[in-house]
């Protein structure tokens, strides 16, 4: 199979980009990214080298963008993924999330490709008891689940209307290798390891729902080869935690683990200003995808989470070039430009 993975110099496709081509040694990956302040190409230094993987630096909003290309689906992962920045400022979110979605659809159904969606469990809101299942109302509280669930909406729409086969997958809080350190987890082991404030919104009791990126993967993966078409999947592994435990869990495993002091890392909790808006709990029921396609997590989050914290700890260089700004388009691509071997 040939695949068009939007996105992937970001945190969850760059990993899904591994596992494909780990996985299936006859399958060719084709990158379309923008390569905004969240692609790094050095999330995917390891596999760049492939014969069966191309990067291509173009906008999911650029109706011209797919000339040329050959591919059999096209795996939408692209976005503004950060809550935080749509309540500064939405446009960008509406612009790729919305518009962006519309086109790869226009360029699936134009071609008669398989369209998977990666969406959010954010786009049913918050729940304070119980679980969200696929059946469950569209209720987004901040313009970034607001654009997520426009597009959910959209491709529902292509797929009734133009018959297009595609499918959408609504998943949990993500964490693992490569996640960019805005998000709360890989912010908290980093701070803990320079020595900053770890700032907690509120009262640090909202819950999250948190899976490991690598069964994400796996997840959309058997959507892709599994899935029927029009349905929506949730996928999560069934591990709430409140921000504040989540935290101090991570404090403790750092400070066990680099030989810190757990008490002055503990002292680096800082309550600071509720987020707007900020939903209280996240919560989904994955069962439809573990009865219906034969999926399952393969990580607990004792381990998944150890995993974790080790990689930030020996991927320093990494991590440096992102907070120095030297990661931003390292290749110094033109618009419009390849990179294959
Ligand atoms: P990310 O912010 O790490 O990566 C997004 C990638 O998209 C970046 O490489 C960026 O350069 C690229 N991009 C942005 N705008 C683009 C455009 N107009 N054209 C081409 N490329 C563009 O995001 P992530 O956390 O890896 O999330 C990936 C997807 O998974 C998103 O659709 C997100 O909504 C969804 N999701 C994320 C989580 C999570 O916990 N992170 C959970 C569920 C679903
Ligand atoms: P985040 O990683 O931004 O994911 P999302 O908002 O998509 O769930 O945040 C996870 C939770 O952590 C969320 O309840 C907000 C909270 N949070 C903090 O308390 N402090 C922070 O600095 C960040 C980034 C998030």
């Amino acid at each position: 199979m040939r695949l068009l993975v939007t996105g992937g110099a970001g945190f969850i496709a760059s990993n899904y980009i591994r596992h494909v081509l780990r996985t299936y040694p006859d399958y060719h990956v084709i990158n379309l990214d923008s390569l905004t302040y969240a692609g790094n190409l050095e999330n995917l230094k390891d596999v760049e080298d492939s014969e069966r993987y191309t990067f291509l630096k173009g906008d999911i909003c650029d109706n011209n963008i797919a000339g040329g290309l050959e591919f059999d689906a096209i795996l939408n992962f692209a976005a503004e993924s950060h809550v935080d920045r749509s309540i500064l400022d939405a446009q960008p979110f509406l612009q790729t999330n919305i518009m962006g979605t519309y086109n790869l659809l226009e360029i699936a159904r134009q071609r008669s490709c398989t369209f998977l969606h990666v969406s959010t469990d954010e786009v049913y809101g918050s729940i304070e008891q119980g679980f969200f299942n696929e059946e469950s109302p569209l209720m987004p509280n901040s313009p970034y689940a607001a654009s997520k669930a426009s597009s959910d909406m959209l491709v529902r729409s292509y797929v009734e209307t133009h018959n297009i086969h595609a499918m959408i997958t609504r998943c949990s809080n993500n964490y693992g290798p490569y996640q960019f350190p805005e998000k709360l987890i890989p912010l908290v082991i980093l701070n803990a390891i320079n020595d900053k404030p770890i700032p907690v919104y509120g009262d640090g009791m909202n819950v999250r729902d948190w899976i490991y990126v690598v069964d994400h993967c796996r997840a959309v993966d058997a959507v892709l080869h599994k899935g029927i078409s029009g349905h929506v999947y949730n996928i999560g592994s069934r591990n709430e935690q409140p921000n504040i435990d989540l935290i101090k869990k991570i404090l403790t495993i750092t400070a066990n683990r680099l030989d810190l002091d757990e008490g002055n890392l503990m002292d680096l909790i800082n309550f600071v200003e509720d987020r707007k808006g900020h939903d209280r709990r996240y919560a989904i029921d994955p069962s439809k995808i573990e009865r219906e396609l034969g999926w399952q997590p393969n990580m607990t989050f004792d381990e998944g989470i150890e995993k974790t914290i080790m990689w930030y700890t020996s991927n320093k260089r990494w991590w440096e070039r992102i907070i120095s700004g030297q990661y931003i388009d390292y290749y110094n691509l033109q618009y419009g430009e390849r990179l294959e071997t």
